[in-house]
């Protein structure tokens, strides 16, 4: 399937290379679809969600509530499971603040692994200091995947909840969530999966899954940027309160106090973010389709590029997203990253949000070529002898 054409950014006239978007990892390209709809709730039914009787505010409304429907369905949850964020961040942040703040307490552990995103480090860090509680970190092994029996071992440990990647953003390895989540469970232990990384690759169930909690973010799936989705179990999230608060989540206010609505809108205070949100929900019905079109070029690229002279690839985990991450003898990722840039094409640099494992591999950054849907060989092949240039060049 050639989706190539569906992409304005890949068809632009006025550069003077081609585009090579290898950096799919941190964010994806948009479809006109996508951008369209977008554009579509500007001009069509820009009016006020959950707060007009007029048609444009009811138009708005709907299809807002269509998108939660359209999401509950892309993951298998119940409509009301659905809460629109900011980001995938903004999600792990909510379950942290606002689960942790009446579920955690001195002595209480939150288990993490040492390949999380910054983003699923930082608010268990904030939240932990706040109650007494602390972190403990799953190493992951040399091939960038987790030992189930250490983390067996691990949930002895006083734990409360897991919070874990569904899939690395550096390794790319898929980790073993439903297994993990089982093993958690038997324990009373509940479980939060960042899927930032995994939903833009496969299809989720979160009632086959039995996550307590899951996150992503819409603009990593072709999706609009501002616009994120936190499902979570509708019996735990109805004893929880509202993380941030305002217009939009009450029952009641007085001068003195208020009384919170039911969720999901509970956790949506504010106007919310319309149009990315119904925008989302096109991403989703066109990742849909990709996903019945995938042809593995992580794979490829993986065989191709250890062949490069001097590479060292992070983990060589056999199931794994389109991400290979490296470093090559003698080149600083940065200046290869700036070198690819010229060639038109784009790889990440730096420490990808993973300072710890940064850490835990004994380097400071290294570089990331992530793939997706509207790539192919020629461009890994193109990679590889661009890459093979700098080389000659920078060393
Ligand atoms: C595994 C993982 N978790 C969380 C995030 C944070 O996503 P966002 O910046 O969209 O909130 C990212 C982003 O790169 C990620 O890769």
């Amino acid at each position: 399937m050639d989706i190539r054409k569906d992409f304005p950014i890949l068809l632009q006239k006025n550069r003077n290379k081609p585009l090579v978007y290898l950096d799919s990892a941190a964010t994806s390209l948009t479809p006109s679809i996508v951008s369209e709809s977008e554009i579509k709730y500007y001009n069509e039914f820009g009016g006020s969600v959950h707060r007009s009787v007029y048609e444009l505010g009811e138009k708005a409304t709907n299809a807002y509530e269509n998108s939660r429907k359209n999401l509950a369905k892309f993951i298998g949850a119940n409509t009301s499971e659905i809460i629109f964020t900011k980001s995938a961040t903004e999600s792990i942040n909510l379950v942290a603040e606002s689960w942790g703040k009446d579920n955690l307490k001195k002595g209480d552990v939150v288990l993490l692994t040492d390949m999380e995103h910054h983003s699923n480090i930082i608010p268990w860090q904030m939240i932990c200091k706040k109650t007494g509680s602390k972190i403990h970190y799953l190493k992951s092994k040399k091939d960038g995947t987790l030992s189930l029996k250490e983390y067996e071992d691990a949930l002895k440990k006083n734990v409360k909840i897991v919070s874990i990647t569904h899939a690395s953003n550096v390794f790319g390895t898929i980790n073993p969530v439903d297994e993990m989540i089982n093993l958690a469970h038997k324990r009373d232990i509940k479980v939060l999966v960042d899927a930032c990384q995994s939903a833009p690759h496969m299809k989720i169930d979160v009632k086959k899954m039995e996550c307590d909690f899951l996150a992503f973010s819409g603009h990593k799936m072709f999706g609009p940027t501002g616009v994120g989705v936190l499902f979570g179990k509708e019996e735990i999230l109805e004893k929880m309160d509202p993380y941030q608060t305002g217009g939009g989540i009450i029952e009641t206010v007085t001068m003195e106090s208020s009384t919170w609505t039911h969720v999901p809108y509970r956790f949506e205070p504010g106007s919310p973010m319309a149009a990315q949100a119904i925008a989302l929900s096109d991403a989703i019905d066109y990742l849909s389709k990709c996903f019945q079109n995938d042809d593995d070029l992580g794979e490829y690229s993986i065989e191709k590029m250890k062949c490069i002279n001097g590479i060292n690839i992070y983990g060589n985990p056999k199931v794994k997203t389109p991400i290979v991450s490296f470093n090559i003898d003698g080149v600083h990722s940065l200046d290869l990253a700036y070198f690819l840039d010229y060639e038109g094409i784009t790889i990440r640099s730096g420490h990808h949000c993973c300072q710890p494992l940064m850490s835990a591999l004994n380097i400071s950054s290294c570089a990331r070529a992530s793939f997706y849907f509207y790539n192919n060989k020629e461009e890994v092949d193109f990679l590889v002898d661009k890459i093979n240039k700098a080389v000659k060049v920078l060393k």
